[in-house]
């Protein structure tokens, strides 16, 4: 079986051609390496360098006919979205137009694509279901969810089944902590740099934090069910800023005092989602504690001797 996964050389992309190529699938990718990196692809891995808004890449599905698509690149930047609504519209709505038409053409099974807690704002309840109302703050959040559109009409014009996967805050090893990376890269980045995390508040925000290779199994999970819809992936477990940063000090056995600084502008208070819609239907359910993860990431980062970075 022959999956084609966009975004193989970024984070969690990367990760599932990981997981796929073990599984003895045959993968290939389709990235434009605007933040992939050549040390994430794997060897067996075949690489289109390309754009997903170049409509070219409806031939590639030609060419490769896979079976299946999992669908990870994006403009993944909130802040992005807001000072450039125009170039995250095309990346994440024409380029996946683009990615659904390639299916079209080549005949492909399933494609799974992440969708994100963006698109619920400021929760009007916790934790937030499947059915929980809609309220985007961010374009970024307008275009993750437009696209849960495309899927379902493409489901229905053409029977390409779809499973969205709508994951809370991942976490893991090879996430960047640059710019608008996750909490917990950045922190842990901080940490090895000696350098002081910033707090945005208080640090009582709650956050639910997903492991990486948790949600890679969701994906494989999805695409090798029958199903098709729309299911969160997350962990149900509400995590502050301020236990996080506990968490991070144990593990890599340093004291941090943190700056805390004003809250930032449209940043959620408080958010954790419920899995139980996935897991009685796939059977999905987190298996990574946060501690797990962190020293999932320590363990990276010692094997990277990360100090050439
Ligand atoms: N990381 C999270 O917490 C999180 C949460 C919810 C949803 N998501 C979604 O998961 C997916 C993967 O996110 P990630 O954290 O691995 O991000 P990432 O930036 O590490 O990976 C995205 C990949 O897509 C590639 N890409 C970007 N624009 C492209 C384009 N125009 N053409 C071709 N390739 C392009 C990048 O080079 C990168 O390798 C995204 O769709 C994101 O919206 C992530």
């Amino acid at each position: 079986m022959k999956v084609l996964v966009t975004g193989g050389a970024g984070f969690i992309g990367s990760h599932i051609v990981d997981t796929m190529i073990e599984k003895g699938y045959e993968v290939c990718i389709i990235d434009n390496m605007s933040h992939g990196k050549e040390r994430n692809i794997n060897n067996e891995a075949k690489l289109y360098k390309m754009d997903i808004r170049d409509s070219k890449v409806i031939d590639i599905f030609q060419i490769e006919k896979p079976d299946y698509v999992i669908h990870e690149a994006a403009q993944i930047c909130v802040n992005n979205s807001i000072t450039n609504p125009v170039e995250d519209a095309e990346i994440n709505i024409i380029g996946t137009i683009n990615v659904l038409e390639g299916c079209k053409n080549a005949g492909v099974k399933k494609i799974i694509y992440p969708a994100s807690a963006a698109i619920f704002g400021n929760p009007k309840y916790l934790p937030i279901d499947e059915n929980h109302p809609l309220g985007m703050i961010s374009q970024y959040g307008v275009t993750k969810h437009a696209v849960e559109h495309y899927l379902r009409v493409y489901k229905y014009l053409y029977g390409i089944d779809y499973v969205c996967l709508r994951y809370s805050n991942v976490y893991g090893p090879r996430q960047d902590s640059s710019g608008e990376g996750g909490v917990v890269s950045i922190f842990c980045d901080k940490v090895r740099k000696g350098e002081t995390p910033i707090i945005y508040g208080s640090g009582q925000q709650i956050r639910d934090f997903v492991y990486v290779k948790d949600v890679v199994r969701a994906n494989i999970m999805a695409l090798e069910s029958e199903k098709s819809g729309i299911y969160n992936v997350c962990t149900n477990t509400k995590i502050t800023i301020n236990e996080l940063l506990i968490c991070i000090e144990k593990i890599f056995n340093v004291d941090i005092d943190p700056r805390h600084v004003k809250e930032r502008k449209g940043d959620i208070r408080d958010s954790y989602m419920s899995y139980e819609k996935i897991y009685k239907e796939l059977g999905w359910k987190p298996q990574y504690k946060l501690i797990d993860g962190i020293n999932g990431i320590k363990n990276h980062l010692k094997f990277l001797s990360i100090d050439k970075f």
